[in-house]
């Protein structure tokens, strides 16, 4: 442990503090670290980082779903679908609040996403063509965010995993109402049940994608899971993700879209096909299918908010003055 420590901070076993020690002691020994409590430089950043991103991916995620709340085909399922996109929007906002408590501010952080030096999930800069895609993004999309996320409720930052107990509530509809879709899909007409596929067959690569690069690739995997700010590796979440949604597939009657998709008896879960790595770094470098229509989507609502932002400032340093004059 002391030895990741030491890597993070950039610190020699030797220049290692009491406070850093009996830090990562706390840690080992399952306790929450709460917001005004000590911890290493290291650990605030990274979690910064990690629970920005995380925030970013709920408002950024209601754009492609948002998309389709005026085409939902019944009044029933546009009322679901709007529940949803509501619901992101919640998790965005007890992300940031989680974050507010490391000393970052949600303008701040906002401020980053629409520079694009924060970044947001990959997923989202794909485009959702037809309804099919809906249910698609439910089951695999929130599914693979739970995977990621149910470990997350027992990280070490106290008011990081407190919002993911309600945030992998909803996710859990979520995922639910997105296989409720396909199996109405599915066995639908044939024209219904080929869309269902074509969505499978083009978000399947990109939700495995979620995950992160391969735990080799993985520049904050090791540190990260020292300070228990990640529960597991990238590729260990990828691997069960693999194994759960596959038999849910063959259960729809769809086909995974991987030639070497194998169940291996030895490891006791599938051998399946690596995405397109290349195709990842470049949607992070801003070059995948929507990323520009995504942030500029961001950037724009932002600044059509701003004269309701200076009226709430203007409301309440009115207000303020008002006590002033009353005292
Ligand atoms: N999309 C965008 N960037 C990604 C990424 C992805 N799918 N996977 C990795 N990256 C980035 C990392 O942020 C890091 O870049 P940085 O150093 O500039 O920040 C770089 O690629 C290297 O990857 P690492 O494996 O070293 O990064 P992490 O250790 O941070 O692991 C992670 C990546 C697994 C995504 C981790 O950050 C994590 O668990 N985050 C919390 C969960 C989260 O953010 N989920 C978003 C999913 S979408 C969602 O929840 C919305 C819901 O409505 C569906």
């Amino acid at each position: 442990m002391y030895a990741q420590l030491v890597k993070s901070e950039g610190k020699s076993q030797a220049e290692l503090t009491p406070e850093d020690i009996a830090f990562q002691e706390r840690i080992d020994r399952g306790e929450k670290i709460e917001p005004k409590e000590w911890m290493p430089e290291g650990y605030r950043k990274t979690l910064i980082r990690q629970i920005g991103q995380h925030a970013h991916s709920e408002i950024v995620g209601q754009l492609p779903e948002g998309n389709w709340i005026t085409r939902a085909p019944t009044l029933e399922r546009k009322q679901i679908l709007l529940a949803k996109v509501q619901d992101e929007a919640g998790h965005g906002l007890y992300l940031y609040c989680a974050a507010e408590t490391l000393g970052v501010s949600r303008d701040q952080l906002l401020e980053k996403l629409h520079s694009g030096e924060m970044k947001y999930s990959s997923i989202f800069n794909y485009p959702t063509l037809t309804w099919a895609d809906m249910g698609a993004v439910g089951w695999l999309v929130d599914g693979a965010a739970i995977m990621n996320q149910v470990p997350l409720q027992r990280t070490s930052y106290g008011p990081y995993s407190r919002a993911m107990i309600r945030i992998c509530k909803e996710e859990s509809f979520h995922q639910r109402q997105g296989y409720a879709i396909m199996m109405k899909m599915a066995t639908g007409t044939p024209e219904q049940k080929r869309m269902a596929q074509d969505a499978l067959n083009r978000l399947w690569y990109p939700s495995l994608m979620m995950f992160g690069p391969s735990d080799k690739d993985s520049v904050h995997s090791v540190q990260s899971m020292a300070w228990k700010i990640k529960m597991n590796s990238n590729d260990e979440l990828r691997q069960k993700f693999v194994d759960q949604t596959v038999p849910q597939a063959e259960y729809l009657g769809l086909t995974v879209p991987d030639p070497n998709l194998k169940w291996n008896e030895e490891k006791g879960g599938y051998d399946f096909s690596e995405p397109d790595w290349d195709e990842f770094y470049q949607v992070l470098k801003g070059n995948g299918p929507c990323n520009k229509e995504r942030l500029g989507a961001r950037v724009k609502a932002w600044e059509d908010g701003a004269w309701y932002r200076d009226a709430m400032v203007a409301h309440a340093k009115k207000k303020a003055a008002r006590a002033v004059a009353a005292e």
